[in-house]
C-alpha cells in the first residue's frame, strides 16, 4: 500500500500514543471506543477493518474527538452515552455518568416484593429508576431530582427507552407514599482531589456532600425518621462511610441494617429495613 495512505490501524496507533502521552491509562481502549463511535460499529469491527483506508473526513472528525479526550473529557460525554445494566442511557454534563458500582442499588431493588412503590432520590440520568423498571416492570418507580436540567435528561431517557417512570423535581423526598427508597446521593468530601476527568467535567452538585461528605445523606435519613411507611432503604456510600450511615439509619428507626461491598471489596451500599 502507498506509504502516505493512512489506515484505521494507523489512526488507532496515533491516537493511542497521543492519549498515553497525556497520561490517559486506558489510551488504546479509548482510541478504539472513539473510532467505533465515529464509524457506528463496535470495537471488534476495527480488527476486521484494520487495513481500511481512513479518509480525510473521518480523520478530521477523529482528530477532534481525540483532542477532547486528550483534554480529559470523559468518553461517555464525548459519545453522549453510557451503558448501565441492560440499558444504554443518554448522558451529558447535566448529569453524573452512572458508575458500574451503582448497579448494586438496582440489585437491592430487584429483591423488593411485587408491586412495591419505590423511589430513586437524586436520580440524575434516571439510571437506577429506569434500570429497575426495565427489570421489574411490576414495580411503581419514581425518580426525584433537585436539578431541573438533570431531570430533563432523565425524562428524555425514559421516553426513548419507553419506560414508565414518574420523574419529579424535589429536594430529597417529596410527599409521595413509598415502600422503598434507593439513593445514590453526593458523598464526596468537599475539597477531596478527584481525577481531572471527573473534577473538570462532572457536575459538582452530583459529587460533593459537604465537609464530611454526608450532608445530603444525613438529611435524607432524617426525613426517613418521619416516614414509617418506608420499609426499606438502600444508600450508596463512600468506602469509609459505612459505619456513619448505618448509624443514621438505626437512628431513623430501621431495626436491621446491613453494609454490602462492591466487587472491589469496598463498603458501597448501606441497607436498612424496618423490623415491626
Ligand atoms: C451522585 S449523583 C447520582 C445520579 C444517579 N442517581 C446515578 O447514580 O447515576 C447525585 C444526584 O443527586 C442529585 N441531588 C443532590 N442533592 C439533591 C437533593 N437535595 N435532592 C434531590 N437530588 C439531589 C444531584 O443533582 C445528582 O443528580
Amino acid at each position: 500500500m502507498d506509504a502516505t495512505v493512512r489506515t484505521l490501524a494507523d489512526e488507532l496507533a496515533w491516537a493511542t500514543a497521543s492519549l498515553a502521552e497525556v497520561g490517559i491509562d486506558t489510551a488504546r481502549l479509548d482510541a478504539e471506543l472513539l473510532m467505533a463511535h465515529l464509524r457506528g460499529g463496535d470495537r471488534a469491527r476495527l480488527i476486521l477493518d484494520a487495513d481500511v483506508r481512513a479518509d480525510g473526513d473521518l480523520r478530521t472528525r477523529y482528530l477532534a474527538l481525540v483532542a477532547r479526550r486528550a483534554g480529559h473529557e470523559p468518553i461517555a460525554y464525548i459519545t453522549a452515552k453510557q451503558g448501565f445494566r441492560h440499558l444504554e442511557l443518554a448522558v451529558d454534563p447535566r448529569v453524573l455518568i452512572p458508575r458500574p458500582e451503582t448497579e448494586l442499588l438496582v440489585e437491592v431493588g430487584l429483591e423488593l416484593p411485587a408491586g412495591a412503590r419505590v423511589v430513586d432520590v437524586g436520580t440524575g440520568s434516571g439510571a437506577i429508576a429506569l434500570a429497575l423498571k426495565q427489570e421489574r416492570p411490576d414495580l411503581a418507580v419514581t425518580g426525584l431530582e433537585l436539578s431541573e436540567a438533570a431531570l430533563a435528561l432523565a425524562r428524555h431517557n425514559a421516553a426513548r427507552l419507553r419506560l414508565e417512570v414518574a420523574f419529579s423535581a424535589s429536594d430529597l423526598l417529596d410527599d409521595g407514599d413509598y415502600d422503598a427508597v434507593l439513593a445514590n446521593l453526593p458523598y464526596i468530601t468537599d475539597g477531596e482531589p478527584l481525577p481531572p476527568s471527573v473534577a473538570a467535567f462532572e457536575p459538582a452538585r452530583a459529587l460533593y456532600g459537604g465537609p464530611d461528605g454526608l450532608r445530603v445523606i444525613r438529611a435524607l435519613c432524617a426525613q426517613l425518621a418521619d416516614r414509617p411507611g418506608v420499609g426499606a432503604v438502600a444508600l450508596e456510600i463512600g468506602a469509609t462511610q459505612g459505619e456513619a450511615v448505618a448509624g443514621f439509619l438505626t437512628a431513623a428507626g430501621f431495626g436491621a441494617v446491613e453494609v454490602r461491598t462492591d466487587l472491589a471489596g469496598l463498603d458501597r451500599v448501606v441497607i436498612g429495613r424496618r423490623t415491626r
